[in-house]
């Protein structure tokens, strides 16, 4: 079952996504992730909503939406409507993060936070009980095909213990720069669910490079 592996379509063909959408459907990949950014909290904007519907047409597998922007609240509903069924918000971007992932849980879908690599996992004391998924970005958002950060490998280390310690469910998600070099000492460090968008859209054969991380 893990890890669990997210490729992101950011690095997808947006000339022919319908190739890439039935490619991911094919392949050993568990999820699709989806990487909505607004020009504002991070220094790049993606796509939103329209194409996010078109690509659950076609997707047979749950998207997992990552959002990066700022007062994700306004938009809860919409992301359900569009067909998400995990969103994950940062951290950095909520005042009231309790209450986000609440609303979140209240529209039927999985609630995830983000933390950028410089947020400590301490901030997430009195919220890890309510997540289902906490994603550690292994580099600053807003670009695909950056270099791994190694501090990640301890933060992964610190997440395992609060929820380890607290009893809680939530999965541990990484995102940026993964690939077949750092995906095992990953997943020996605890990671579940592994994105990676470089690796995977930029290999000669993506079903490979996908069942490479799959086989870890
Ligand atoms: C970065 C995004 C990532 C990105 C990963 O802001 O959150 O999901 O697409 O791309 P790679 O795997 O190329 O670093
Ligand atoms: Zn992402």
């Amino acid at each position: 079952m893990y890890p669990i592996i997210a490729p992101s379509l950011l690095s997808a063909n947006f000339l022919d996504l319908k190739k890439d959408i039935i490619m991911l459907n094919k392949s050993t990949a568990d999820w699709f992730h989806i990487d909505v950014m607004d020009g504002v909290f991070v220094p790049n904007i993606s796509f939103g909503f329209s194409i996010i519907k078109q690509i659950a047409l076609l997707a047979e597998k749950p998207l997992d939406v990552h959002l990066m922007i700022v007062d994700p609240d306004r938009y809860i509903e919409n992301f359900k409507n569009a067909g998400a069924h995990w969103l994950s918000v940062q951290y950095e971007a909520c005042t009231h993060l309790h209450r986000t992932v609440g609303r979140i849980k209240s529209n039927d879908m999985k609630a995830g936070v983000v933390l950028n690599p410089h947020t400590p996992v301490t901030v997430l004391e009195d919220v890890i009980s309510d997540l289902d998924l906490v994603l550690l970005m292994s580099v600053n958002p807003g670009f695909g095909g950056q270099s791994f950060i190694e501090n990640t490998y301890n933060k992964i280390a610190n997440l395992k213990e609060l929820i380890e310690r607290k009893n809680a469910q939530a999965l541990i998600q990484i995102d940026g720069g993964v690939n077949a070099s750092n995906a095992s000492k990953l997943v020996n460090a605890g990671a579940q669910v592994l994105v990676a968008g470089n690796y995977v859209f930029g290999a000669p054969d993506p079903h490979k490079a996908i069942q490479k991380l799959k086989d870890i």
